[in-house]
């Protein structure tokens, strides 16, 4: 099969929106309801969203070689083997029984790249972030802040504290919107059957920089140890931390390993920048894996790398390199709405984030 040739990068790939300033606003402030009423809940401060964990793993990530121009950009020029954290987690900003069937996301923190940096970005690592669907159902920020917003107000209304962080948790599942779920869905604590986590695949879902073209990225298990866990169901009846626990069961016995994969953009039009809700087709647009993600078998819920990653670290697609700068309004404004989030974790529990280092 033979695909349109990869389109460039250039600055004027992206539309700027006078009201972003004000949308990031909105958001922090839907986001500081969230924030200020788990940390009262669990006398910690968490993440506004994606605050509940399942796993916190180590492993390498090592880029291939001998890629063709087109893939060989950015981090993945050269070949290498880096150091690298992924935490897996669920979406809400709550920290919900597992029997609530909701999104997955990933993290992945790459330790110790070289190149120019993204504006503000510290250290020396990548991150990318990522979710088990495609698409966002937000096409833009200023949608996604107009619902946020309009959920969240129902906070000041609510009966009890749990009750508070609940009904702005749906908003911030409506209105990240990779779901559709229904309120009593999470009221009734009674979702879908539950499925490992190991065997889902992670889209970044928007577009970045990708060295002198433009991509969205990927990771799918690959191997056995993953892939015959992909559907696998999740017995969550009387155990809320049930993922946390058969991932941790998993990862006891298992050496995993993921492709990490690009899409270069082809089209103007079929894959656009700027709105999230639409998916670049992989008929039009293949993903080619250029790194491998390689996990040996350990305790995923390790206490020391716990401490230091779910609560002492960040991942935020604004810390990496500038070949991979984020494209598009929610990207724009994912940049003030991480720093947010991450700077009442720090302020909050009274320990600033780190980023590793080599
Ligand atoms: C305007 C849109 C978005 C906003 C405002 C937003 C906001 C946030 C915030 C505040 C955090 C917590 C940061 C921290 O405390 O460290 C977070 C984490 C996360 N977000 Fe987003 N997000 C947006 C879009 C997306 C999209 C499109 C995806 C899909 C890939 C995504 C996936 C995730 C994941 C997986 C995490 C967990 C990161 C971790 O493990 O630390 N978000 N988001």
């Amino acid at each position: 099969m033979t695909f349109s040739p990869p389109l460039p990068y250039s600055l004027d790939i992206e539309t700027l929106q006078d009201d972003e300033d004000e949308t990031l606003a909105s958001i922090n402030a839907s986001f500081d309801k969230i924030l200020q009423t788990t940390h009262e809940d669990y006398g910690r401060a968490v993440r506004a969203v994606h605050a509940k964990a399942h796993a916190i793993l180590e492993g390498s990530f090592q880029v291939a070689g001998a890629l063709p121009r087109e893939l060989a950009q950015g981090l993945f020029a050269s070949p290498g083997d880096y150091r690298a954290y992924l935490r897996i987690s669920t979406n809400p900003g709550d920290i919900l029984d597992d029997a609530v069937a909701l999104p997955r996301g990933v993290a992945l923190k790459v330790i110790g790249v070289e190149g120019e940096r993204l504006p503000g970005a510290e250290g020396r690592t990548q991150d990318f972030v990522m979710v088990n669907g495609p698409v966002f159902t937000a096409p833009d920020a200023r949608k996604f802040a107009r619902s946020l917003k309009m959920l969240a107000a129902t906070t000041d209304r609510a009966e009890s504290v749990k009750v508070a962080a609940s009904k702005v948790l749906r908003a911030v599942n409506a209105a990240l919107g990779t779901i559709g779920l229904e309120s009593t869905v999470l009221a009734g604590l009674g979702g879908a059957p539950q499925v490992d986590p190991l065997g889902e695949t992670y889209f970044s879902v928007t577009p970045f920089r990708y060295g002198e073209y433009v991509a969205k990225f990927r990771l799918r298990p690959v191997g056995m140890a993953l892939t015959e866990l992909a559907g696998k169901k999740v017995m969550t009846k009387g155990h809320p931390n049930a993922i946390r626990e058969t991932v941790r069961e998993d990862m006891a016995g298992i050496d995993a390993e993921w492709a990490f994969e690009v899409q270069l953009r082809r089209d103007a039009n079929r894959q656009p920048i700027e709105d999230a809700s639409v998916e670049w087709k992989e008929d039009e647009a293949p993903f080619v894996e250029v790194a491998r993600l390689r996990v040996p078998r350990q305790d995923s819920w390790d206490a020391d790398r716990v401490r230091a990653v779910d609560e002492n670290m960040r991942f935020s697609v604004w810390t990496g390199l500038a070949s991979h700068r984020p494209l598009g309004g929610i990207n724009r404004v994912r940049r003030g709405a991480y720093q947010h989030s991450a700077d009442f974790r720090a302020a909050a529990n009274g320990c600033p984030m780190h980023e590793p280092a080599n």
